[in-house]
């Protein structure tokens, strides 16, 4: 900076000297009035410059102190509990455009009255088994406890795990059974206690409420005039970003945990702490 407003100087300066040679000396003293004046008004063009980069400066500081501030404020709420599990993440890749389909009668082979043909559909989305995270990872989502179930050694070892994703759809299929329920009375388990399933139809409705409300879906839906309705027409057929549930799939299909218990099931070792929770409920977990 300082150096270019020298050599701006000095060329201001090698103008007046050679021309100061060939004139009066009163228009000399003029010239140089008026070389001062040009020389102040020279100046101007760089304070402006100065001051303005330094208000810049400042105000881009203090803008990104406070965006700082911000994300650090969002992450203190609970550190690493908000989130994802990173292998995971990174195996199913990135989101790819996908336009849902909203039609009010829109066929799917996971919607209408239930069938061995549906339920299969529905198998196939939704049976996902446990795998295994490391003691670290369990740690830094703050679960670690002296109860949290470690996997036999001959099924990896390692600590119990499984995607909250396949829960939820779980929970939804079972909210879908449960408007089939005659038909469904002999087939699923929680079927057949009237209060179990109570409990487990409370808890997935409420568990959904709670996943739908934390990701307050931001997309817009539009309205249309269509055929004989005489009042606004939505369209739910939305674009949208979304994972490959294949992905994730195929991911817990590969490291899924298999046990050598007849049930699936892994039994508590002798010895092993308990948390102290008494559970409400027995729930049925499919392996
Ligand atoms: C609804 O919106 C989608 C996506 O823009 C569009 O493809 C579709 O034609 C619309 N459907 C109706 C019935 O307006
Ligand atoms: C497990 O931790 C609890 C406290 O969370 C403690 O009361 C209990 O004694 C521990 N059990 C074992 C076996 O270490």
């Amino acid at each position: 900076m300082a150096s270019s407003t020298e050599s701006k100087y000095s060329f201001i300066k090698d103008r007046e000297s050679k021309d100061s040679d060939s004139d009066s000396e009163s228009m000399g003293l003029l010239r140089e009035a008026m070389a001062q004046r040009n020389r102040r008004r020279a100046l101007w063009p760089w304070i402006a410059h100065i001051v303005l980069f330094i208000t810049s400066l400042g105000l881009f500081v203090t803008g990104s102190v406070r965006y700082n501030k911000s994300l650090k404020s969002e992450a203190s709420i609970e550190p690493g509990w908000t989130q994802e599990y990173g292998p995971a993440v990174r195996a199913v890749g990135q989101r790819h455009g996908w336009q849902l389909l909203g039609a009010f009668d829109q066929p799917s082979p996971w919607r209408g009255e239930p069938n061995p043909e549906l339920d299969e559909a529905w198998e196939k989305i939704t049976h996902a088994g446990v795998f295994s995270v490391t003691a670290e990872e369990v740690e830094r989502i703050g679960k670690m406890h002296n109860s949290t179930v470690l996997l036999p050694k001959e099924s990896g070892g390692g600590y119990m795990a499984s995607l909250e994703a396949t829960h939820q759809l779980h929970c939804l299929d079972m909210l879908r059974k449960f408007s089939f329920r005659d038909y469904y009375a002999d087939k699923a388990a929680p079927f057949s206690d009237a209060h179990k399933l109570r409990t487990h139809m409370d808890h997935c409705t409420e568990m959904l409420r709670q996943v739908i409300m934390c990701n307050a879906d931001m997309h817009i839906i539009t309205y249309n005039w269509v055929g004989h309705v005489d009042y606004p027409w939505p369209n739910f057929s939305i674009n949208r970003q979304c994972r490959s549930w294949d992905n994730m799939l195929d991911w817990i299909m590969e490291r899924t945990a298999h046990t050598k218990e007849k049930d699936g099931l892994i039994h508590r070792p002798p010895g092993a702490a308990i948390m102290d929770v008494n559970p409400v409920e027995y729930v049925h977990i499919d392996f």
